[in-house]
């Protein structure tokens, strides 16, 4: 490879998943702008809800945006055929999924091998798979009484959130922690640092191979 070959390779595209808030996408946008994500570039943020503030967060920071709504699909499989379409149309490489409250088919997991990761808010194993998301991760975490929680970042296959782990970090729980305490702890602390992390570390490892 001659000097500068690779510097001069295009970054890998990337669309984020949404459903809410968009904190997430937030970190992803800032740390984007302040460098730490230098080998991929989002292209695009798709949402299952058409209230996302995630929307507003990715138009004031000039992202194409798309919402597919399954309801208004009406089936999973034309879900999926709609959100395939729109990676495709857009030369996606990466899908972020960065709180987004829809589970993936097989049918559709199995298209992006190692090329769609998550963020759950909970050290997988522990408080993950179905039913566990948002705030009731943390409400069963308390419930539970562990000490240590913390964030996880994962390739998302069939498996909800069994996917192989990329990066994790762990958060100490407080007496007297409300759910909504220990999730604004869990973000600040360890999704909105180790989201950003493994997205550069995913893309770069795929800029490499491209
Ligand atoms: C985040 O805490 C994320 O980890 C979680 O939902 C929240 C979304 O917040 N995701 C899951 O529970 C997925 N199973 P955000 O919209 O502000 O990023």
């Amino acid at each position: 490879m001659k000097n500068g070959e690779a510097m001069s390779k295009e970054k890998i595209k990337i669309a984020v998943f949404v459903s809410g808030g968009g904190t997430n996408l937030q970190a992803l946008i800032d740390k984007q702008k302040s460098g730490v994500v230098s080998s991929g570039e989002i292209s695009l943020v798709v949402s299952n809800n058409p209230d996302a503030f995630a929307l507003e967060r990715a138009k004031k920071a000039g992202i194409k945006t798309a919402v597919v709504s399954k309801k208004e699909c009406g089936s999973q499989e034309k879900f999926e055929d709609m959100l395939i379409d729109l990676l495709e149309e857009n030369g996606i490489e990466l899908i972020v999924l960065a709180g987004f409250m829809s589970i993936l088919s097989e049918r559709f997991t199995s298209k992006y091998p190692k090329r769609i990761i998550n963020i759950h808010p909970s050290l997988i194993p522990s408080f993950c798979g179905k039913g566990f998301y948002g705030l009731h991760v943390h409400e069963a975490a308390l419930e539970y009484g562990v000490k240590i929680t913390g964030a996880t970042v994962h390739f998302v296959n069939e498996i909800p959130d069994g996917g192989e782990i990329i990066m994790q970090k762990a958060v100490e729980v407080e007496d007297g922690d409300t759910p909504e305490v220990l999730q604004k702890r869990v973000m600040i602390n360890a999704e909105w640092i180790i989201l950003p992390q493994a997205v550069e570390k995913v893309s770069k490892s795929l800029l490499e191979k491209k």
